[in-house]
């Protein structure tokens, strides 16, 4: 499905954002693996979460949606049971990789897989520390999904010092830790999001600037209501919409505001965006807040880079948009990792801002262009890209004419209704 986007008039209104998919995942990870029956609000019901609900249902842990909860019947740390079945974690990085670190500390065989894009996407970041753990994984010559993860009757616990900033390399290894014979620790230089160790209640401790986070193995997990937050990386999309449509002023409620999630909001207040928190309040062990954001004038001259990266990594193609519409120069570097995204962003994202009519310059780690006036409508290419489809779908709401949305629909895997919720708040 194509999407045609016309120049928007001032948004307005009070919305929300669906819940925030790394916790929905997670939320259903640590529920099969609880005692009792999880139950899990705000759960986001779009195609990547629903790809890990789809897994445990193979792996015999049963779950129904009641209103607007959704109920997980954990068996218990050993309750999961094999299956024959390929589990399929669609088009879901986090599904794939946190997953097998809890198949790795199985006594049984299984064999996940995924769509197109997944399989390119590279997985020896889970299967080198998970093997040093014991673990028994077969994946592709270029070590890419299919992944056949045989039975283990321990996993060794390790320390393990993460040579790339990510979450859900961090995540794999310490769900694989509750499958150890003692404590893993996991150590990280640059911190990246930490929902795993904020919803298992494990200690994160600071030594010489970086972050340790140890698990227990064995550790009994008892089920206990999880309240999801509204996705802040669904939220950015609106915020930079309302910064750049004239006139514009949007409340966005209920948004999860976790330190490790946020710097895209102190890079857009960098660049003069007027985005004000309110009701800030503590919910489900997660800080969360109301939002209101107005259209600001952005200068931007601004280097994103280093330690803010993991941060903002999911947020960089909208960023890039805000960028386009402020005036000065934008630079991404050290973002080598956004290449191995639902697809290679940092192409994608060139490859659109110049359809904007901007001249960039691509580097094997980020991107640099300087913005100028009267950007260009046009066809812009989603790659089958969630964040791209969004990012440039934003875009189009301030160019002059109207410009398409290839295949929009990819919308589907973190916000099925985000084009609804662009109508809703047009006035
Ligand atoms: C995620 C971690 C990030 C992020 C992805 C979700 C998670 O990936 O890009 O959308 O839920 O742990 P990396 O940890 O690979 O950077």
């Amino acid at each position: 499905m194509n999407n045609l986007v016309s120049r928007s008039g001032p948004l307005r209104g009070t919305m929300t954002v669906p819940g925030d998919k790394s916790i929905s995942h997670r939320s259903v990870m640590i529920g099969a693996l609880a005692d009792g029956v999880t139950e899990i609000t705000g759960f986001l019901a779009a195609a990547d979460p629903l790809s890990t609900l789809s897994c445990f249902s193979a792996l015999g842990i049963a779950h129904r949606f009641e209103y607007d909860k959704l109920l997980i019947v954990g068996k218990g740390l050993r309750g999961l049971r094999g299956t024959d079945t390929v589990l399929d974690a669609g088009n879901s990085g986090t599904t794939i990789r946190l997953i097998s670190g809890i198949l790795a500390g199985q006594s049984f065989q299984t064999r996940i897989s995924g769509d197109q894009y997944l399989i390119k996407r590279p997985m020896k970041r889970i299967i080198d520390p998970l093997s040093q753990m014991g673990a028994m994984i077969t994946s592709t010559e270029k070590f890419t999904a299919p992944l056949t993860i045989d039975p283990v009757v321990n996993l060794r616990p390790i320390d393990y010092e993460l040579p790339i900033a990510s979450a859900q390399v961090k995540s794999a290894v310490l769900l694989a830790g509750l499958f150890a014979e003692g404590t893993t620790r996991v150590i990280e230089h640059e911190p990246s999001r930490d929902h795993t160790e904020r919803m298992l209640g494990l200690s994160t401790s600071h030594e010489h600037g970086k972050n340790v986070i140890s698990v227990n193995g064995g550790t009994m997990l008892k089920a206990r209501p999880f309240i999801v937050p509204g996705d802040p990386s669904s939220a950015a999309f609106f915020i930079v919409a309302a910064l750049i449509v004239p006139g514009s002023e949007i409340t966005i409620t209920n948004v999860g505001l976790n330190p490790t999630r946020i710097g895209f909001l102190s890079i857009l207040r960098h660049m003069g965006a007027s985005i004000s928190i309110e009701n800030e309040r503590t919910v489900g062990g997660e800080p969360i807040g109301d939002l209101t954001v107005r259209h600001s004038d952005l200068r931007s001259n601004i280097s994103v880079t280093g330690e803010i990266i993991p941060n903002v990594i999911d947020e960089l193609p909208i960023l890039s948009i805000a960028a386009a519409f402020a005036s000065g120069t934008f630079e991404v570097r050290g973002a080598q990792d956004l290449r191995n995204k639902e697809t290679d962003r940092i192409q994608a994202v060139c490859t659109n801002l110049r359809k904007l009519g901007l001249t960039v310059e691509e580097y094997p780690d980020g991107f640099a262009f300087e913005s100028k006036k009267d950007l260009l409508s046009s066809d812009f290419d989603s790659f089958d890209d969630h964040r791209i489809a969004m990012a440039f779908g934003i875009a189009a709401l301030a160019l002059p004419k109207e410009s398409t949305i290839l295949n929009a629909e990819c919308v589907s895997i973190s916000f099925p209704t985000f084009w609804e919720t662009v109508r809703s708040i047009q006035r």
